[in-house]
């Protein structure tokens, strides 16, 4: 059975005293719900290191105003369950209630005002006590980053909090969301972190769709729609392999394919695997990144695809 660490003290205690044994720490941070995809995570830090945490916690940081940071689902029983049942175990499940101090409502109220600084989150809007970030500048604007303009900000803001908590030598992040893991592994070069963030490939259900916990809000129509991505991507990969380097002619396929099925698309690019730039022509390794609504359903995925 995991140990449950809801303190952030605690927490540090508990890997202080693990390290002083000697042993490895790997963490998977999650915001619970957890699906195969998140439990796939944890294989990864198992191969790597002697203990392994599982971090449950939904970042204010991360949502702006207008998301879904209410509705988030959450199921902490759930997901203990889950987490009991893998394979190798975990050994903390650090669950805290709160990383940010509400209580010290320091906060400039232009921080708030949607004029001032652009970029609001759920955090401003408590006006927590908080004023610091991370910016990952470059990977941060592109794809995804476009239409979520506080997302990554908060994202590697958490995750560094988290570092600085947990201490790990290894983070797994999944392939599923490539633009975090690219950013967190931006982060942690540019910043000195001394964790090794890892990268693990994307679970699909039978049908190869991204497993997510969005997609329990499609409906059976909705679903079988947006097989439509996982599909088209795949074919993208074959006909890459057969010789077509053309990225307009390869996203043209993807985005007619898409949006025939009934999906509306909010970008396909081809990118740098690292850089995260877009490439015309397929010479060197890429990333083909799909966002798409399906009815009130956003989703994400993509392919890498190694030349
Ligand atoms: P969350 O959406 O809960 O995802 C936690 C981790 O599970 C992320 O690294 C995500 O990429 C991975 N994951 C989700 N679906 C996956 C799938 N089908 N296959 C493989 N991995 C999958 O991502 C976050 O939380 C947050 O932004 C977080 C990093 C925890 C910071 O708050």
């Amino acid at each position: 059975e995991p140990e449950i660490i809801t303190d952030k003290t605690q927490m540090r205690k508990w890997s202080r005293a693990m390290r002083s044994q000697g042993k490895t720490i790997g963490l998977v941070p999650t915001m619970g719900y957890l699906h195969e995809g998140h439990l796939s995570l944890i294989k990864e830090s198992h191969k790597r290191t002697n203990v392994t945490v599982v971090s449950i916690y939904v970042n204010p940081g991360q949502f702006s105003p207008s998301e879904d940071l209410s509705t988030y689902p959450s199921d902490f029983h759930g997901d203990l369950l889950k987490l009991m049942a893998v394979p190798g175990g975990v050994d903390v499940v650090f669950h805290p209630h709160d990383l940010y101090d509400y209580n010290n409502n320091n906060v400039n109220k232009d921080m708030i005002d949607e004029k001032g600084g652009g970029v609001v989150s759920c955090l401003e809007e408590r006006r927590a006590g908080h004023e610091t970030w991370v910016r990952v500048e470059k990977l941060e604007k592109s794809l995804c980053g476009k239409s979520r303009p506080v997302f990554f900000r908060g994202v590697a803001t958490v995750v560094a909090k988290l570092f600085h908590i947990v201490d790990p030598d290894f983070a797994v992040f999944g392939k599923k969301d490539y633009q975090q893991f690219r950013i967190l592994q931006r982060m942690v070069r540019d910043l000195d972190f001394s964790v090794e963030v890892i990268g693990s490939e994307i679970k699909r259900d039978s049908d190869g769709l991204a497993l997510s916990s969005r997609n329990v809000h499609l409906s059976l129509e909705e679903k079988e729609k947006a097989l439509s991505v996982n599909r088209s991507l795949f074919r993208a990969k074959s006909n890459v392999e057969k010789g077509q380097v053309n990225c307009k002619e390869l996203r043209d396929t993807v985005i007619q394919a898409i949006s025939k099925a009934g999906g509306r698309i909010d970008y396909a690019e081809i990118v740098d695997q690292e850089s995260l730039e877009a490439v015309e022509e397929i010479k060197s390794p890429v990333v083909f990144c799909i966002a798409a609504w399906f009815g009130k359903v956003r989703l994400v995925d993509n392919i890498e695809i190694d030349v």
